[in-house]
């Protein structure tokens, strides 16, 4: 049995100082002993021990766009963020919309993942029939089907993190933003993550505009209007109130934050994402920073930002990802630059200085960090320091030289980091997965390999 002695955040955000114990790569936690507030996390204490980060939003490129980062560097980009489990978007090359597709990239995952992690399946609204077959029949013989379901696509969905709709194309996955496919979608599957951009309401020509007039207000605005009448429709017209867990991915809007409070109330299953880079730029960052904070959806107004903090303080936000989104530095360069921010090895770091600044509790940040990923995606025992969790642990130092910038070496194959301007009051030290180290700041060894969080449900 390994001791960790050093201060540790429970469950409920409070520090404990009894000593932490690993049992086979599992917490041994026992015991009622006196918890201390986070308001005694004092300058006098230099490290603390938390959760591994579960972040539910990232693209690693692989297949296709290794270049752009890759499996291998992106888990290590991940362990310097003091992130623990990733889930891997479908919008690489080819797009993971088929079983095909799926257990290829499972494949390249298992011989090259550092941290846990799990898949999400695509749906490829380019394969998605018109209504005028009845019987399915042509259909089939083209390639078609008439909705992705588990059944359609041969995929069994508790072996997937979720089915991920875009409503405006990426890179190699087309639209899906008919509400009637929507609402089966939300029937067939356990969870659905929706990009909510409605790409038939971008302006139809591009000369003169910015990033931002191009994926306008009011495409968000119409995506959720489909998604609205998309659970309305499953309800009234097919007659269920959906089971279906639906995760409104990167909010970046006003707007956002009230409709998911709104659905909330309505009793909709509904999970709501934001990323760091909506939490600290505005629209009036993107001047000085070009291309390195053009990302879709676009980051918005000082309004939009201030609502966001309001929204993870009360809970209306359920999780912080990264969206992870590498280019290549000529890409980003160059006069049509990809969207995309990456944001991975700076997670752990963000979420402490919110938390220590004041801007939300430490008993939000640990929500925020991973234990409402794990309940949302279905991992349980990750996520927070329980006794019989996974002992994915993060060692948090306290930044010595916390009123200065923290420049350090950079990771992701992007080669920017978009936080270099802020202090971080604490940094990551060291991350064990299972109870074993996986990562330390100031030491490089050979990592070893993780495995596929929904693995003990193969699925092909
Ligand atoms: O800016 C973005 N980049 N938004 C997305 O939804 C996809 C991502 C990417 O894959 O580059």
């Amino acid at each position: 049995m390994e001791m960790i002695n050093l201060p540790w955040l429970d469950a409920g955000g409070r520090l404990r100082l009894d000593r932490l114990q690993i049992r086979n790569g599992h917490l041994v936690v026992a015991g009622q002993p006196r918890r201390l507030e986070p308001s005694e996390i004092t300058a006098a204490t230099e490290q603390i021990v938390v959760p591994g980060y579960i972040d539910a939003h990232v693209h690693f490129r692989q297949p296709g766009q290794a270049y752009k980062e890759g499996i291998a560097n992106g888990c290590l980009a991940a362990l310097a963020g003091g992130v623990t489990t990733v889930f891997d978007m479908p919008n690489t090359n080819p797009p993971t919309c088929t079983a095909a597709a799926l257990a290829a990239k499972r494949r390249l995952w298992n011989g090259r993942a550092k941290v846990g992690w799990g898949l999400f399946i695509g749906c490829d609204g380019s394969k998605i029939a018109s209504r005028v077959d009845k019987t399915g029949a042509a259909n089939a013989r083209n390639g078609l089907y008439k909705i992705p379901t588990p059944e359609n696509l041969g995929i069994d969905s508790s072996a997937v993190a979720a089915m991920k709709v875009f409503m405006a194309r990426s890179g190699s996955c087309a639209a899906v933003n008919d509400p009637e496919v929507l609402a089966q979608l939300m029937l067939s599957w356990p969870r659905i993550a929706v990009h909510a951009e409605d790409e038939s309401k971008f302006p139809r020509t591009a000369t003169g505009l910015t990033h931002e007039q191009l994926r306008p207000r009011a495409s968000v605005i119409a995506a959720l209007h489909k998604l609205e009448k998309a659970l309305e429709l499953a309800e009234k017209h097919y007659g269920r109130m959906p089971e279906c867990r639906l995760i409104l991915l990167h909010l970046s809007t006003s707007e956002e934050v009230q409709w998911v409070r709104r659905m909330k109330e309505r009793g909709y299953k509904i999970t709501a994402e934001t990323c760091p880079h909506y939490l600290y730029f505005t629209n009036a960052d993107l001047a000085e920073c070009g291309a390195q904070l053009q990302v879709n959806p676009p980051i918005r107004d000082a309004d939009d930002q201030a609502m966001l903090w309001q929204a993870l303080a009360d809970g209306t936000i359920d999780m912080i990802n990264s969206d992870h989104a590498p280019h290549a530095q000529a890409e980003k360069a160059s006069a049509n630059p990809p969207s995309g921010i990456p944001g991975i090895e700076r997670m752990w770091q963000l979420l402490a200085l919110a938390a220590d600044s004041g801007r939300i509790s430490w008993q939000r940040a640990l929500a925020l960090a991973g234990q409402n990923a794990a309940k949302c995606y279905g991992i349980a025992g990750r996520g927070e320091l329980v006794d019989g969790a996974r002992a994915d642990l993060v060692v948090l130092r306290r930044n010595k030289a916390a009123d200065s910038y923290s420049p350090r070496k950079i990771v992701t194959r992007a080669g920017y980091d978009a936080y270099r301007h802020l202090k971080f009051p604490w940094e990551v030290e060291r991350v064990l997965i299972a109870g074993k180290t996986a990562w330390e700041q100031h030491n490089s060894r050979a990592l070893p390999l993780a495995e596929e969080v929904y693995a003990a449900k193969p699925i092909c």
